[in-house]
């Protein structure tokens, strides 16, 4: 497996590239991906370049008022050729909203993956983790970016921690489950 994440870590970000990494080589035989929280694009592309797979990137750009207009069109620019190669569907929206919609689109256990990475307060992780469990197949993976009190998100920890136990931990602050 020869896993390239100079495209994603060329794109504005905050995920460092180990995790990037992590991201690509756990993409890399999947089909039917979710993200939640995509900014411009840096997690969606170490997925994308890495895979055949389908992504679906749910993000609310310019709601959350950490995002704007803007960011929203970077991401579009940066992911233009998966767009254009029907690799990638784009719900800007909020997650509990873009998650629903898959269900119903798709129905249970239809994915193989679920990153998340939108808003980090408790409500919304813990919102994140219980809307789209029922998306994922059997032995499928779940995991998200941002498991740790250091970096300032407490809410990442305590509703992973509460509704899945300690879990494994990826590159970064990575955390994830097979479901
Ligand atoms: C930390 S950034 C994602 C970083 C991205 N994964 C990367 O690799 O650069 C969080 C993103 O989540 C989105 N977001 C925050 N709360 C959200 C919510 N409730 N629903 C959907 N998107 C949300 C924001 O618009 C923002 O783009």
């Amino acid at each position: 497996m020869n896993l390239d994440v100079s495209q994603a870590m060329s794109v504005h970000g905050e995920m460092g590239e180990h995790a990037a990494l992590w991201l690509a080589h756990h993409a890399y035989p999947c089909s039917h991906i979710v993200e939640i929280g995509s900014l411009h694009g840096r997690s969606a592309l170490a997925m994308l370049a890495n895979s055949d797979a389908h992504l679906w990137c749910i993000d609310a750009w310019g709601e959350p008022s950490t995002t704007t207009l803007e960011d929203y069109e970077i991401f579009l620019e940066n992911v233009s050729p998966y767009v254009e190669e029907g690799r990638l569907t784009v719900l800007r929206t909020h997650s509990h909203l873009g998650l629903a919609s898959l269900l119903e689109d798709y129905g249970k256990e239809s994915f193989d993956m679920v990153f998340i990475d939108g808003g980090h307060d408790y409500d919304t992780v813990k919102g994140d983790i219980l809307g789209c469990r029922p998306l994922l197949r059997e032995g499928g993976l779940l995991s998200g970016h941002d498991y740790s009190h250091r970096k300032g998100h407490p809410g990442v920890k305590k509703a992973v921690d509460e509704l899945l136990g300690p879990p494994n931990r990826g590159a970064g602050s990575i955390w994830w489950v097979m479901v």
